[in-house]
């Protein structure tokens, strides 16, 4: 299949690249690079050994979007782009709600201009909120978020679902869970810009001595060791779930609107992350625990069956190897990507 990867130079879509190449598959990236860095292209035609065709546009550049589709040739979408911070959506809900929603507005628009239709979607576990029962299962009602970048994707979730149901695109909701780890090679990997806003990012930088200390959000939760706990996945495994979901939409031309959850299933705690980190860096990870994080929730991990009995997906790679492949990515690249 030819498809489109939106926000391809990004985390989750750049490891996604390489294995749509290793499946037979023929990416197409586009990227605004509002987040990513165009040096991320040349190494993702190392690591895949082929041309990787790619567009540098902003998504809601509407006419763009659709030329780009009328070229023709395209069998799916993944729709990666977006912003991500939750802290950030907060202060600027607007530049959130306009880029996350008008993305996906410009692409449905032109994938139904072009007959483009089928499209795998990046939600998150977010869209639980705060009372659905762990783990979290598909079937959860209602979806809700305590942030506009998580009102944001449930938006975009109610949208997609709406479109399907004329019958114009075939839609998988993809709900990932907590996606850390880098691609074995250590030459692609996560490449916050600033202060990294999530834990492995960041416990990653101290190791390296880009930052001093962690702090640790909290250590009085009704967890084993008191500190919030986590459904973390190896974005090699997520990357896999969405082949497994494009190649099942393909197979399955009665699905219309189908959700999954890509989890690992399991709780993984902030200092368990921490110990797996130094052991694997062999570097000491310094630590001070200090007050919860606005808004945290103390544990939550997926119900992953449903992507396994109907995908054929699951998550194999351990939280070792999470470690060992962040570390290799963040040692080689202690300041990420080349400008
Ligand atoms: P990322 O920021 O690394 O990648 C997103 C890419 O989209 C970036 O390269 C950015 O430049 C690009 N982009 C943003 N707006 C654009 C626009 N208007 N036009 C063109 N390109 C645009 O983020 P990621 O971690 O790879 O996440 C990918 C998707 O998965 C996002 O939709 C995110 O919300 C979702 N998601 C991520 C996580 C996570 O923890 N990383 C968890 C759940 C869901
Ligand atoms: C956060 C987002 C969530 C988003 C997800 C994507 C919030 C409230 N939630 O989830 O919507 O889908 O990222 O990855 O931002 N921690 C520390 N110190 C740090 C950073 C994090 O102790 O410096 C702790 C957090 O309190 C949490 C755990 O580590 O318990 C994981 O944090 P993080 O990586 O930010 O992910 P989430 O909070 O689960």
């Amino acid at each position: 299949m030819r498809v489109l990867v939106t926000g391809g130079a990004g985390y989750i879509g750049s490891h996604t690249v390489v294995q749509l190449v290793a499946a037979g598959h023929e990416p197409v990236v586009v990227d605004s690079h509002v987040n990513s860095r165009p040096s991320v292209l040349p190494r993702l035609e190392e690591l895949t050994g082929t041309r990787i065709e790619s567009h540098g546009f902003d998504l809601r550049d509407a006419d763009a979007t659709s030329a780009l589709l009328g070229e023709g040739g395209f069998d799916a979408v993944i729709h990666f782009a977006g912003l991500k911070a939750v802290g950030e959506s907060g202060r600027s809900p607007l530049e959130y709600y306009d880029n996350n929603l008008g993305t996906t507005f410009a692409l449905l628009r032109a994938m139904g201009r072009h007959g483009v239709g089928t499209l795998v979607f990046s939600s998150s576990a977010t869209v639980y909120g705060e009372q659905a029962p762990v783990p979290y299962r598909e079937g959860h009602e209602p979806l809700v978020s305590s942030s506009p970048y998580g009102r944001s994707k449930v938006m975009q979730e109610q949208i997609l679902r709406d479109v399907a149901a004329t019958g114009a695109v075939r839609v998988a909701l993809l709900r990932y869970f907590n996606p850390v780890g880098a691609h074995p090679s250590g030459r692609i990997g996560e490449d916050p810009q600033g202060i990294p806003n999530n834990l492995m990012p960041f416990i990653a930088q101290v190791a390296v001595g880009r930052r001093e200390r962690l702090q640790v959000f909290g250590g009085d939760y009704p967890t084993a060791d008191g500190t919030a706990e986590r459904d973390y996945i190896h974005v090699e495994d997520l990357a896999a779930g969405h082949v497994a979901a494009l190649d099942h939409l393909r197979d399955h031309p009665e699905i219309r609107v189908r959700e999954w959850n890509l989890g690992g299933g399991r709780g993984t705690s902030v200092l368990e992350m921490v110990a797996a980190f130094e052991a694997a860096s062999g570097r000491p990870i310094p630590y001070d625990v200090v007050d919860r994080r606005a808004g945290d929730l103390p544990a939550f991990w997926a119900d992953a069956s449903r992507a396994e009995v109907e995908l054929g997906w699951r998550a194999t790679r351990t939280i070792e190897q999470m470690c060992a492949d962040t570390w290799r990515w963040q040692s080689a690249n202690p300041q990420g990507y080349p400008a």
